[in-house]
């Protein structure tokens, strides 16, 4: 549908400038989507962004407590027609102190022609999709024959990714968790095994994922301090590294020294070394994940590369599935309207 049929279609149910449709988390989910919709959205917006088809500045944030954040994160993709803001919190502490998300939010999908806001909904579902959607497509463009996946970090983005990573790893034998929380491993492979082929294998230790895996993933908490869970001993060349939560998690020296890393946004990496979150430095960047699946930068080479591609989650990707959640409630009447 071109810009001018997409505006009449949308004004035949809500008029744009006096009204607003609001979604709530039950709304968005309940939208519709298969995992193969998110996978083909995320890869559409990642090819934008790899082409340099899109606009979006580095995430500005402001920081109310030490280790939270709050991000605007605002997007513009032409070839999709979709522009909006999301407005995300991390609060790592919410799940032991109110039972509540760490990450949480809401996302505004505009009007590309007049500006007017289209829709107020729900964030979390959508960064819930869309972040293992970009680790899976990593993970087919750099290692698409791997027979064995680890997650580390088993919390909603570990649920989700071992659930898009079968979508695109098709000859997943094992899938490797580790989580410091048993009962958070334990409600993964409750949760996933019935959905899944691949047999899921909780681990008392990261090291074994580490030594057991070809493509490891992890979503734990994003610090400035640097963990260093993974120890770089533990890895061999062949691997590939595809963080959710910047350099937290593994040995900065691993990132240093693997033959590429590659970056989902390199403006963003840019900025978060600014803030302090590379003590050590950034390491240098071979290319983004985008330009890999967009065919204009070289992916894997060689089978024994250590390859790092760190995901830390882009606005372009929100827009593409929030506008496409929205022309979606839209049409099946989802949502509430609301003046302006
Ligand atoms: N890159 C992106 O686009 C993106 C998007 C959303 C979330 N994130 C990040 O992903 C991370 C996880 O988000 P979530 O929503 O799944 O949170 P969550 O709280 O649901 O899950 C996090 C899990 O990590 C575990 N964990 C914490 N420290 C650990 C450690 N040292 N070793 C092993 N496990 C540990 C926790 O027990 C928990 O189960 C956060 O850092 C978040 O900021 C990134």
């Amino acid at each position: 549908m071109d810009r001018a049929a997409e505006r009449d279609w949308i004004m035949k149910k809500l008029n744009i400038g006096k009204e607003l449709l609001y979604l709530t988390l039950a709304d968005v989910k309940n939208t519709g989507f298969l995992i193969e919709d998110i996978l083909t959205l995320t890869q559409s917006a990642l090819i934008a962004h790899g082409k340099k088809e899109y606009e979006m500045p580095a995430k500005i944030g402001v920081h109310p407590y030490e280790e939270v954040f709050y991000h605007a994160m605002p997007a513009y993709v032409p070839s999709r027609n979709a522009v909006g803001l999301k407005w995300i919190e991390c609060y790592p502490s919410n799940p032991s102190r109110f039972n509540l998300p760490q990450t949480t939010g809401l996302l505004v999908i505009n009007d590309a022609e007049s500006g007017c806001p289209l829709a107020l909904m729900d964030a979390t579902w959508i960064t819930a999709m869309r972040t293992p959607a970009v680790t899976s497509l990593a993970a087919r463009a750099l290692h698409p024959d791997a027979e064995t996946f680890g997650m580390f970090g088993c919390g909603v983005q570990g649920i989700e990714h071992c659930r898009f990573i079968v979508h695109t790893l098709p000859n997943l034998q094992k899938i490797y968790v580790y989580d410091i929380k048993e009962e958070i491993m334990d409600n993964l492979v409750k949760t996933v095994q019935p959905e899944i082929k691949a047999e899921i294998i909780c681990t008392k230790d990261p090291e074994t994922v580490a030594r057991s895996c070809e493509v490891m993933s992890s979503a734990t908490v994003i610090l400035q301090e640097q963990l260093s869970v993974v120890k770089d001993e533990w890895l061999s060349g062949g691997q590939t590294i595809l963080p959710c939560d910047l350099n937290t998690f593994w040995d900065p020296i691993i990132s240093r020294r693997a033959d590429k890393y590659i970056v989902d946004s390199a403006e963003e990496h840019q900025l978060f070394a600014r803030m302090g979150y590379f003590p050590d430095g950034l390491p240098e960047i071979a290319c983004e994940t985008g330009e890999v699946l967009a065919n204009l930068s070289p992916g894997r080479e060689k089978p024994d590369e250590l390859i790092v591609c760190s995901n830390i989650g882009m606005a372009v990707c929100d827009v593409v599935v929030g506008k496409e959640v929205f022309r979606r409630a839209l049409d099946q009447g989802m949502g509430r309207i609301l003046p302006l």
